[in-house]
């Protein structure tokens, strides 16, 4: 007799919320997680952590420069880095508390150290140099990722930093250079903009944010160098000399010429992530990978071993939190027998900078390249009210509606609050709707979100307020 249903490999957002979802579906569940606390990538050295540093450092920007024009008359704000790290500590310290809680609240088992699949229903658990083999229905993997290193280049979270030593540099970089206008760049350059660094970005590509709406994306780069943000598009790093008491960091055109020299106090190497398969004994077991190291899955997220799962950023797909939570509730409702199912066409994606940048769907250039036909409708929040009285008005909301059945296939809106404001899109398109079905939903005035109803109401050329 197996002594669990399922055992889940890996606390991350997608783990945890897998084992609270089977338990409530009657199954005995157990988590296995290496490190000393649970929550994985996201709780820990992730989602949560960066947002701290975002909204704390945001304030200090405020304080300093938005409060004087609003008749708020503060002396310069001083930063206190040590008490705004233990600030963002305490957020992560509450958060995996929470994720305790659930496990206890759901009668989920913890079995703290590194899971390792010995086959079909058995799962070795070893920590502290002693091991267990615990005997399982089924298993779900969901290990999640690491960072992407950059060959020639060492990483030791002091100088030469990862996003997560980037989450805890003891003192503000005069000079900050990152490797990768991705997401975790622009919200960690963000960061340590705010608090005084000179940022400079250098991007592989002739873009920032690869992936978002290249409109989008134009006007944002505006915006960030306007807050003082340097780009070198098309440019790679190719080595760091750590030698001296600057770094140096050779950059050359991603097209080859001529290379120059940068300095800088800190390096943030931030090129993306990989799928973390390492001591999971996926090739003994016969677990299938990918040709780019994930875990491969058929449509029902079961792996090539038989009653083995797997979700998250170990597998295709985003590596976005809120995508590894639907699939864990997905495949435990699978398990269950149930019709579990992750509509992949809505799943919105948020730069979490100021202003903020959320999408959801098609880009207009997925839509140019895949030979669609669709209407346009944009609106400016220079035109919304509530974002003319609040004096926050960069920015515009897109709709991008197919030109023969008005059906919503992307939103795409930079802006402050965007990320809050991009759920009723994906409401809207989840059940099919339309252009028109947006624009005549009834929105509170004076919001923010009204931006969303008049760009709706400009896929049909009828905008109010333009
Ligand atoms: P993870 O969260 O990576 O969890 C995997 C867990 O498995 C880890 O705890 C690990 O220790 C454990 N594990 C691995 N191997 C074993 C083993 N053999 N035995 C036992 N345990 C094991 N996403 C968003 O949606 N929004 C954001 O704002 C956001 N911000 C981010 C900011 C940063 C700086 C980074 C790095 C990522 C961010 N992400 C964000 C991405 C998000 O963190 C990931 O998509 C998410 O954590 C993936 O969840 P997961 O459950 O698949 O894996
Ligand atoms: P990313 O994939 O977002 O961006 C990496 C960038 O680096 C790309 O623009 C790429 O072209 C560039 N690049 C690659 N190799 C390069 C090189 N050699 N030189 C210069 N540039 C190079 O990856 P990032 O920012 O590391 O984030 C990893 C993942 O974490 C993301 O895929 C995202 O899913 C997740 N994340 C999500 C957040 C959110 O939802 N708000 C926040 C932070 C991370």
């Amino acid at each position: 007799m197996a002594t669990y249903d399922l055992v889940v490999i890996g606390t991350g957002p997608g783990g945890y919320v897998c084992a609270v979802r089977a338990s409530q579906l009657g199954m005995k569940v157990a988590v296995v997680e290496k490190n000393a606390t649970l929550g994985g990538t996201c709780l820990n050295v992730g989602c949560m952590p960066s947002k701290a540093l975002l909204h704390a450092s945001e304030m200090f920007e405020e304080a300093g420069h938005s409060f004087a024009k609003m008749g708020v008359s503060v002396s310069a704000p001083k930063l206190d880095l040590p008490t705004m790290m233990n600030f963002k500590q305490q957020g992560i310290d509450g958060n995996v508390k929470g994720v305790e809680f659930l496990m206890k609240k759901n009668k989920v088992d913890v079995l703290k150290g590194t899971g390792k699949i010995l086959g079909t229903g058995k799962v070795e658990v070893s920590a502290d140099g002693k091991s267990q083999v615990i005997e399982t229905r089924n298993i779900v993997i969901a290990t999640g990722s690491d960072i992407a290193r950059l060959k020639g280049i060492e990483i030791d979270e002091k100088r030469i930093v990862s996003s997560t030593g980037a989450l805890s540099l003891d003192k503000v970089p005069g000079k900050l250079l990152i490797v990768g206008a991705g997401v975790i760049g622009l919200e960690l350059g963000s960061v340590w903009k705010r608090l005084g660094a000179e940022v400079v970005v250098v991007e592989f590509l002739d873009r920032i944010l690869p992936g978002m709406d290249g409109e989008i994306a134009k006007q944002f780069q505006r915006i960030l160098e306007k807050q003082g943000f340097a780009f070198k598009l098309g440019a790679k790093v190719t080595a760091v000399d750590s030698s001296g008491k600057t770094l140096k960091a050779t950059i050359e055109p991603a097209a080859g010429g001529a290379a120059e020299t940068l300095e800088a106090d800190v390096v943030l190497v931030c090129i993306g992530r990989v799928p973390y398969t390492d001591g999971l004994g996926l090739k003994e077991a016969g677990v299938a990978l990918d040709p780019r190291g994930r875990v491969q899955i058929d449509p029902h997220f079961a792996t090539s071993l038989k009653s083995v799962y797997a979700i998250g950023d170990v597998v295709a797909g985003p590596m976005l939190a809120h995508k590894a939570e639907d699939e864990g509730v997905a495949v435990a409702e699978i398990i269950a027998g149930q019709a579990g199912h992750v509509n992949y066409d809505v799943i919105p994606g948020v730069v979490y900078t100021t202003p903020e940048v959320s999408s959801v769907g098609k880009t207009e250039d997925e839509l140019k390249q895949a030979g669609v036909a669709y209407t346009v409708g944009k609106f400016p929040f220079t035109a919304n009210g509530r974002s003319k009285v609040n004096q926050t008005t960069d920015g515009f909301v897109k709709i991008l509606a197919d030109a023969k059945t008005d059906r919503v296939l992307g939103v795409h809106i930079i802006g402050i609050e965007a990320g809050e404001m991009i759920h009723e899109a994906c409401v809207l398109m989840e059940f099919g709707g339309s252009a028109e079905d947006l624009a005549r939903t009834c929105h509170a005035h004076p919001t923010r979100s009204e931006a969303v109803k008049e760009a709706a109401l400009a896929v049909g050329k009828r905008a109010i307020h333009m």
